[in-house]
């Protein structure tokens, strides 16, 4: 059986207020069994976040980290920094940093590396933009990232798959239950083949406009374990219900 994941992503958005927030989720998810919470505040609140969130059942992560241990990088963070901090997860690959920085999949691969060895699992994003769905080449290309992006030794001890289609996020347009079914099994497929069976229970999460409207429907499909939520993960109120759909969902 698959982990089931609610995922918190706040970009770049909570100050010290809004570590209440977190509270707010972990407390009125403490029932909700079926789901396990991982709340990515912005790194400058990972460890206030993690404070607030002891006694709880839920996590908090990280939103990206450097591949390398230390050494003269202005400005970046090591895994090891953010697990000292309190992380236990760091989102990688998030297609806004890949659009932003250039991120290719051998830089993700080479940071989900240095978040291993410092003890942190990895929730690696992929997703197609939509000139290369209109090109009917999505499958292909969100293959070839996972392909790409995924190191050696995978398996659901380190690794959890977002697929955030990036004409999804933040744009009140969910992708479809088809899209997402069909875009699932090709990862899944592409995974088994690069990892054999230590794939089959790697968490697949659906991100993009994942509200708790569209929550129901998107957690009765088989091949989704959970969702990576931006907006609707700010407010305990948004995101709790999020929660509650992804733990009554059938298995
Ligand atoms: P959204 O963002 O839920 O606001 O669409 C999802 C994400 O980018 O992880």
């Amino acid at each position: 059986m698959r982990q089931r994941l609610a995922v918190a992503n706040w970009k770049m958005n909570g100050h010290l207020a809004d570590v209440a927030q977190a509270r707010a989720i972990a407390d009125g998810a403490k029932d909700m069994t079926g789901a396990d919470v991982l709340i990515c505040p912005p790194a400058t609140l990972i460890a206030e976040v993690a404070r607030a969130l002891e006694g709880t059942a839920a996590l908090v992560g990280a939103q990206d980290c450097h591949a390398a241990a230390g050494g003269a990088h202005t400005g970046d963070l090591s895994a090891a920094m953010l697990r000292e901090a309190g992380a236990t997860h760091v989102i990688l690959g998030h297609s806004e940093r890949r659009a932003a920085y250039g991120e290719s999949d051998a830089q993700v691969r080479a940071k989900a590396e240095g978040a291993w060895a410092a003890g942190l699992v990895t929730v690696l994003c992929v997703g197609e933009d939509e000139a290369v769905r209109d090109a009917g080449e999505a499958e292909a290309f969100v293959t070839a990232q996972v392909e790409g992006s995924v190191p050696d030794g995978a398996g659901p001890h380190n690794t959890v798959f977002a697929y955030e289609p990036v004409w999804a996020v933040g744009t009140g347009r969910s992708a479809d239950a088809e899209t997402i079914e069909r875009m699932h099994g090709a990862i899944r497929r592409a995974l088994l083949r690069r990892l054999g069976d230590a794939a089959e229970a790697i968490p697949l999460l659906y991100g993009g406009s994942v509200k708790a409207a569209n929550a129901e429907a998107l957690f009765a499909l088989p091949q989704v374990d959970g969702a990576l939520v931006g907006g609707a993960s700010l407010k305990a109120e948004d995101f709790c219900p999020i929660i509650a759909a992804l733990a009554a969902a059938p298995r």
